[in-house]
């Protein structure tokens, strides 16, 4: 069995193929460097190279007897989708759907998707539920649903099975700090937070504080990314026991402030994280914290590590790597 891992040099990519290997699996990874690292690839077989190419996809396929695809592969920056859709759509849409006729007609029918939360946008409620409304507020997100959309589409007409993993906000590194996020481009609050905390900006931007929540900071559902990928693990597993098609919200369940997260990381670090309050972000929700009982039930996935955990591996993960990426 050879589990084909698109976007496998990447941070939540990287993560997941090192447990796949460790659950037994042969893994082959696809990922064209653009924003991965092949030193986070370790010893896996990496393929260099971009999932619309068919004739390559279709290689890789034969070559290794591939029978399931991880696909982590696509931009992922929602600032960067509203500039340039074009980019998004082709690469996120294009690409994958490129990618699905390859495996597909290759014989593949058992597929694990990266989706993501920003499909609900600004909830009407929470916690959010996989029944809860979409909505859309950026191209990165559009581009997410149109795949969810398509994979529905080639399980009618394909007998492709998939499971789309709606994450929510992924966080932390490897507990032995080898793998992790390169946080030189990232614009979510945990490298900040860890840049603040180091001395690497001046201060911790923190996005509104007159939000209808408890302390007025922004609620997220903050998920370790070793507990993401085991959801990955599980998901394949539902695959292979013959489950049908789904999609599943990935968290964790409980909410957390931007200042709940600044004042753990004082108390594990026991350092101060300098911070100024700054107007709210757009397009920025109040609240967004997962229900986890789909995931639970069809795919036996709970996620087990503490914020704490997800704080103290990822300023490990900051300390280890100065400069932000795997390759030091
Ligand atoms: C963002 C993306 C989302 C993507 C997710 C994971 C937007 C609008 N949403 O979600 O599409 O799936 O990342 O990559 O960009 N915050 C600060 N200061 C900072 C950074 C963030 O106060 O410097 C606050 C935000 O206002 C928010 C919380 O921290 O309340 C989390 O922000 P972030 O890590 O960027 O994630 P999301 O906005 O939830």
């Amino acid at each position: 069995m050879t589990t084909l891992v698109t976007g496998g040099a990447g941070y939540i990519g990287s993560i997941t193929t090192r447990l796949l290997r460790s659950t037994g699996r042969s893994v082959v990874v696809l990922d064209s460097l653009e924003n991965g690292h092949a030193a986070a690839v370790g010893d896996t077989p990496l393929v260099v190279g971009n999932v619309a190419n068919t004739d390559l996809v279709t290689q890789i396929c034969r070559d290794n007897d591939i029978d399931e695809v991880v696909h982590f592969a696509a931009y992922k920056a929602v600032g960067e989708s509203m500039e340039n859709p074009g980019k998004y759509f082709d690469n996120n849409v294009t690409g994958s759907q490129k990618l699905i006729d390859a495996i597909t007609a290759c014989g593949v029918t058992r597929f694990v998707f990266s989706s993501t939360a920003a499909i609900y946008g600004t909830p009407d409620s929470v916690p959010v539920s996989e029944a809860s409304a979409v909505r859309c507020e950026s191209v990165y997100a559009e581009t997410k649903l149109m795949i969810e959309h398509l994979l529905h589409w080639y399980g009618q007409t394909r007998n492709l099975r998939s499971v789309s993993l709606r994450y929510f906000n992924a966080a932390g590194a490897s507990s032995d700090s080898t793998l992790g996020e390169d946080w030189r481009f990232s614009q979510n609050l945990m490298p900040h937070v860890m840049k603040a905390v180091l001395g690497a900006s001046p201060a911790l931007n923190v996005f509104g504080d007159d939000y209808p929540t408890p302390d007025g900071t922004g609620v997220r559902d903050y998920i370790h990314v070793e507990d993401l990928a085991a959801s990955h693990v599980a998901a394949l597993d539902y695959l292979s026991n013959g489950g049908q098609t789904l999609v599943c919200n990935v968290g964790t369940g409980h909410g957390t402030s931007v200042l709940e997260i600044l004042q753990a990381t004082e108390r594990i670090t026991g350092k101060p994280v300098p911070h100024v309050i700054q107007p709210r972000r757009a397009g920025d929700p109040s609240e967004c914290y997962a229900t986890t009982m789909l995931a639970a039930e069809k795919l036996g996935f709970v996620a087990t590590r503490s914020l704490d955990d997800i704080i103290s591996s990822a300023y490990a993960w900051h300390v280890a790597h100065p400069t932000g990426h795997s390759a030091n």
